[in-house]
């Protein structure tokens, strides 16, 4: 199968990646992790770069045409998806416009409900009955545009932020993997 070549942005810990790394190696899964971004130097998800041996960048979002600079790597690479997965940053309209191809954002809540940061503590805060998680492509607007997945679970008495927390990466672990395949399952 030929794969899409994939670049996947993070700023932390790097748990989706460290799956979406896993998921890729399967033989009809349908992308191939060719560089991963960070925007953060210390990000612990770059050891899964380093141990799968993927090619990874640090940008500095504070330099003036990092976007610029990231897109003729984009091109080097021959990245056709970009995957955000836990990447706190937002991408510029005029960035997304120029790469011109899919851009994909996981984000752990039942968009539209609780977008931005805290999303746990605002979740418990309305006292929600069922949160989850959604995949969607990205636009110039914070966790916006159209929604490809989502998965829920309902919520108990007893949990707490980090509870919360837990169970949504779970389900992110799924919900990741099958919105890459439903995107391109009639290519
Ligand atoms: C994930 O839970 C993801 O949904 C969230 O960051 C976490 C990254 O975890 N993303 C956002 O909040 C984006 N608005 P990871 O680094 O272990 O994959």
């Amino acid at each position: 199968m030929v794969k899409i070549n994939t670049c996947i942005f993070i700023s932390g810990k790097g748990s989706n990646l460290k799956n979406l790394i896993n998921r890729s190696r399967d033989y009809n899964f349908p992308i191939s992790i060719k560089l991963v971004v960070s925007n953060k130097k210390e990000a612990l998800g770059i050891q899964h770069a380093k141990r799968n041996f993927i090619p990874y960048l640090i940008i500095d979002t504070k330099s003036r045409n990092f976007e610029h600079r990231l897109l003729i790597d984009l091109k080097k690479y021959n990245i056709s998806l970009i995957c955000l997965a836990g990447y706190m940053k937002i991408l510029s309209k005029r960035f997304l416009r120029d790469f011109g191809k899919k851009v994909i954002n996981i984000h752990p809540s039942l968009l539209p409900k609780f977008k931005g940061l805290k999303t746990f503590a605002k979740i418990l805060k309305n006292k929600e009955k069922k949160t989850g998680c959604t995949v969607h492509f990205v636009d110039e607007k914070l966790d916006n545009g159209k929604i490809i997945s989502q998965r829920f679970f309902f919520i108990d008495p007893t949990d707490n932020e980090d509870k919360i927390k837990n169970k949504t990466q779970k389900l992110e672990y799924l919900v990741f993997p099958e919105s890459i395949i439903k995107i391109f399952r009639n290519r």
